[in-house]
């Protein structure tokens, strides 16, 4: 029996992209508060270096940790390839990001053995998920690929037509032929183009949404007692951002499925 505890769940992000990872996290923990942060002054994460996006995932981890959060989800593939080890090692809260619960549906999921990787620039320059689907399965095959595109394309919602199309066919095509059964969305923003990469690469291929396996693994961090469980009612959800909020609370209902009606803005390098 796991202790009660209604201290909010922290997930930060680069921007708005982690509002699917939260969407999940929605879905699965439907009792859980959450204080939300994306880094939208400091967006994109994916083309910035290692060093870099380091230093951003501790600014953030450091503002959600001082709203008092009982577990922190990096819910940003970039910022969990490359900064989880700085976060775990200084946090005292269990730091859940989006990698290795990715790596684990995928690894479970195929049956040919060869799994492809989809992610920003630094995300697959940082071989995190490489490394990670190597730990859960030996022998496999994977293909990885950086889709720097798909970032913008989703944020402006060109989600289906000629232009993705084109453009997943221009970064996939190389994948194809390989025998890849499974293939992981890693990137926030990849399954709102679910639908043209699934075209692209065949309805035989199986999409993981990283998200949909982190809300799985927090989930599985809150039974084993890392953190208690919040129980019925009086859920909250809080939104910040660090750069004004518009464009946020604009695109916000195509990550969520829901509108952010009210995010607040945050300077966390004064603060
Ligand atoms: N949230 C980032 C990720 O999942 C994508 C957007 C960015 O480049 O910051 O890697």
């Amino acid at each position: 029996m796991t202790s009660v505890d209604r201290r909010p769940l922290g997930v930060f992000d680069s921007g708005v992209g982690g509002l699917t990872v939260l969407r999940s996290l929605r879905a699965r923990l439907p009792d859980e508060s959450i204080v939300y942060l994306g880094d939208t002054a400091r967006v994109p994460y994916g083309t910035k270096s290692a060093g870099v996006v380091t230093r951003y995932a501790q600014l953030n981890a450091a503002f959600l940790t001082s709203l008092d959060v009982k577990l922190l989800v990096v819910a940003c593939n970039t910022a969990s390839a490359v900064a989880l080890p700085a976060l775990r090692a200084t946090l005292s809260v269990p730091v859940v990001g989006v990698i290795e619960p990715g790596a684990r549906a995928a690894a479970a999921r195929t049956r040919t053995g060869v799994v492809g990787v989809l992610g920003t620039p630094g995300t697959i320059r940082s071989g995190a998920y490489q490394r990670a689907l190597a730990a859960e399965r030996s022998g496999l095959t994977v293909h990885a690929r950086a889709c720097p595109l798909f970032v913008p394309l989703a944020e402006e919602g060109w989600l289906t037509g000629d232009v993705p199309r084109l453009i997943a066919r221009s970064y996939l095509e190389p994948l194809l032929g390989h025998g890849m059964d499974t293939v992981v969305l890693g990137c926030t923003h990849y399954p709102l183009l679910r639908g043209v990469l699934q075209e692209v690469l065949g309805a035989d291929v199986a999409l993981v949404d990283s998200g949909d396996a982190t809300a799985e693994a927090v989930s599985q961090v809150l039974a084993a007692g890392k953190a208690g469980t919040a129980g019925p009612g009086g859920r909250t959800e809080r939104f910040y951002v660090t750069d004004i909020p518009d464009r946020f609370v604009d695109v916000s209902a195509r990550f969520l499925g829901t509108p952010v009606s009210d995010a607040q803005q945050v300077d966390l390098a004064v603060g």
